[in-house]
């Protein structure tokens, strides 16, 4: 139970950096893209230093998505242990990539942040990073569903045992990544509403950051829920019916939509009165943590019921609790959280510097 809560709850916030990165990429891409284009337009410098606000955070949202990412890592392999290392081995070449192109997309956005704060055209490296970022992403959506599917396993290892095939067709896989890749681009729509709220912006800026931000969230989150209609579509009707028989996936379920409608509202009036507020941006915030929450943890229910479907209950794990182990997890834990809290307090009281391209 330990173990199921803090998956689930680093997890969502794992999702919730990552939806930052892919959409936040793309719509830098644009903006940068958009904004050296048309560099005679009014607009442009608001473009431009658009781009540059988000680009130049993409450096430490990276960071937030490796860490954030190991957590969940050591969570599902505790949990999932004989599915997901079996998955893992079977693709071993393209998980152990993850590194390396990991690497390749951290630099790639670190030289696009620092062209696009000087109104450069990059927008090129930006979509470069955003290809090897959405390629780390179709591999994790190959592993986590390829750890569902215990019958291709035995066919793929008796072909080769050396990790380099891709497994068979997955009617789920690509709906799944296209899921996570158009929930980013609302996800960063309540980020620039969020960036809006700073003063290290000038007035028209933040107008422009909050509209725009309105607007991709409500286009986007309605995108989105087709992809997600999609993406149960594709599940066998024995595991549609178990997900609508299971209490936690249906409240799960019903308090993700819940939020979803209420982002799209907060988006719509954002895009019409273009806060400029700090309120605004916690608002966003807030209701972005608890719809991811409730998406992650219908996600996992999705994820048992299937494995129970094949055999394997995740509750029926032996657990032999080390309760000084947990206690020391848990006060280091709660520091580390106290730590992060602090330092982000120290950060917010800096003085600002004001963050102008042209
Ligand atoms: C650019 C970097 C990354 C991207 C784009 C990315 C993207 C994703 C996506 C799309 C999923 C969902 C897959 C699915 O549900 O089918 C996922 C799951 C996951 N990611 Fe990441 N990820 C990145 C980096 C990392 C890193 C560095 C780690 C760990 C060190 C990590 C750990 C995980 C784990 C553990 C899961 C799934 C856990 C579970 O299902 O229980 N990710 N990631």
């Amino acid at each position: 139970m330990l173990f199921k809560g803090l998956h689930i709850l680093t997890l969502a916030l794992h999702f919730i950096t990552v939806e930052l990165l892919l959409g936040g990429l793309l719509v830098a891409t644009w903006l940068n893209l958009y904004g050296v284009m048309r560099r005679q337009d009014a607009a442009a410098e608001l473009r431009l230093t658009a781009a540059a606000a988000l680009a130049k955070r993409l450096t430490v949202v990276m960071t937030y998505v490796i860490n954030l990412g190991v957590p969940p890592l050591l969570f599902a392999q505790v949990l999932y242990g004989r599915a997901l290392y079996t998955s893992s081995v079977l693709i071993g070449v393209y998980w152990i990539a993850v590194i390396f192109l990991l690497m390749a997309c951290y630099w790639l956005i670190y030289q696009f942040a620092a062209g696009a704060e000087k109104g450069k055209a990059v927008w090129w490296q930006g979509l470069l990073a955003w290809l090897l970022a959405g390629a780390i992403a179709k591999i994790y959506v190959t592993n986590m569903t390829l750890m569902l599917r215990p019958e291709v396993w035995g066919q793929m290892y008796a072909t080769t045992a050396h990790g380099s095939q891709l497994p068979p067709h997955d009617p789920t896989a690509f709906p799944r990544w296209l899921f996570m890749v158009s929930g980013g681009f609302w996800v960063s729509g309540i980020w620039m509403i969020w960036l809006a709220g700073r003063r290290v912006f000038e007035d028209p800026v933040r107008r422009y950051l909050a509209a725009n931000g309105g607007r991709l969230a409500v286009v986007m989150l309605i995108v989105q829920a087709f992809v997600a209609a999609r993406v149960l579509q594709a599940q066998p009707q024995g595991i549609r019916d178990a997900l609508a028989a299971d209490p936690l996936a249906r409240y799960a379920g019903l308090a993700w939509i819940g939020v979803a409608v209420l982002i799209g509202l907060f988006g719509l009036w954002a895009a019409v009165k273009q806060p400029i507020n700090r309120a605004a941006g916690w608002i966003g915030a807030t209701l972005l943590l608890v719809g991811i929450l409730g998406m992650t943890v219908y996600r996992d229910a999705l994820r048992d019921l299937t494995l129970l479907s094949k055999g394997y209950d995740v509750w029926q794990r032996v657990v032999v609790t080390n309760w000084g182990v947990v206690i020391l997890f848990l006060a280091l834990f709660v520091a580390g959280l106290g730590v992060a809290g602090w330092l982000i307090s120290v950060m917010m009281k800096a003085k600002t510097i004001p963050e102008k391209v042209m």
